[in-house]
């Protein structure tokens, strides 16, 4: 074997083990909807559920302690609907690329369907939990994107395009749980075990979602990744928009539910601020995170990532 050859074989080794890796720790920490994290136990209100930090809540001074935790209910219950949201499409392109490894190599595949069972198993998983806030906050919320129909949006771009948002989505996700949600104390115990037990499974999938598109994005050309720049930029735009009318139906919620008169000069506030945190949450602090600059920077052009930096200080 000539020294060219070992290379390849060896970071092939690599490739493969780190799919191998994903299977056992995937293997070790799987959990239960029911057993593990809800354990019988309800939401309560009388504490917070999305992070100060994430939620930005403390910005808006007109509003009363209660107000406050009201938002951060109100957030934190668009923030488990917005992973099922995402899940769906998600799901589909592991599946979809999954079938790549059919008849090749069985530990790939192995790690995909996995992944895709996870993300199952994390849809049934919001969806209980939008029902358990259901129970315990006011009548009216609602969300407004339709996992279906966003699927299609989305999955109508390229494979490239679909797998640069997934790795941002569920690295951000990372960051958000070990950052926010693990610091803070007096959040609901609850919400914060639902998020602790997601983010141990999606730790693998940032992994898989990188492998993958790595080995995907070697196989295309200059020109079709010069469209999944481009592609990419429609998609976080698309996310701005669902952004754009949730923060509207969240503020609207809390003003019929708040149980006071909001004059319009402040629902206007609320709104605006609550679109700026989800565009934190949602947008800002997937792309500025150091590990997705380094995969995205190590495919592209200096001009596609001015491109892609344009696109991102465009929205606000
Ligand atoms: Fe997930
Ligand atoms: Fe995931």
């Amino acid at each position: 074997m000539n020294m060219m050859n070992k290379v390849i074989a060896d970071s092939e080794f690599d490739v493969s083990a780190r799919y191998a890796k994903c299977i056992e720790i995937s293997k070790r920490i799987n959990w239960d909807i029911d057993e593990d994290v809800i354990r019988g136990r309800e939401f309560d209100v009388s504490q917070k559920f999305l992070p100060d930090t994430l939620s930005k809540v403390e910005e808006l001074e007109s509003l009363s302690k209660e107000e406050k935790k009201f938002i951060s209910q109100i957030q934190g219950r668009t923030y488990a609907n917005m992973f099922g949201l995402v899940e769906r499409f998600i799901n589909t392109k592991v599946l979809e690329i999954g079938q790549d490894y059919n008849f090749g190599d069985q530990v790939a595949l192995e790690a995909l369907i996995r992944f895709s069972q996870e993300e199952l198993k994390h849809q049934e998983l919001f969806r209980r939990i939008d029902k358990m806030c259901e129970a315990v906050m006011p009548e009216g919320y609602s969300f407004v994107p339709q996992p279906n129909d966003v699927a299609h949006v989305v999955l109508s771009k390229s494979t490239w395009a679909v797998l640069a948002l997934t790795l941002d989505i569920e690295l951000f996700t990372q960051t958000h749980y070990r950052d926010s949600i693990d610091p803070m104390e007096n959040l609901s115990p609850l919400w914060k075990d639902v998020f602790m037990y997601h983010w141990r499974e999606e730790s693998q999938h940032a992994i898989l979602d990188e492998l993958e598109w790595v080995r995907h994005d070697k196989g295309v050309t200059a020109e079709e990744r010069d469209q999944g720049v481009d592609e990419f930029i429609e998609l976080v735009a698309a996310v701005d928009g669902i952004l754009q009318a949730q923060a509207k139906a969240d503020t609207d919620y809390f003003v019929k539910a708040c149980g006071r008169d909001v004059s319009e000069d402040e629902a206007a506030k609320v709104e605006k601020s609550v679109l700026g945190a989800y565009r934190y949450q949602y947008i800002f602090s997937g792309a500025a995170h150091p590990h997705f600059g380094k995969v995205l920077g190590s495919m592209i052009t200096a001009e596609q990532g001015e491109r892609i930096h344009a696109a991102l200080d465009s929205i606000q």
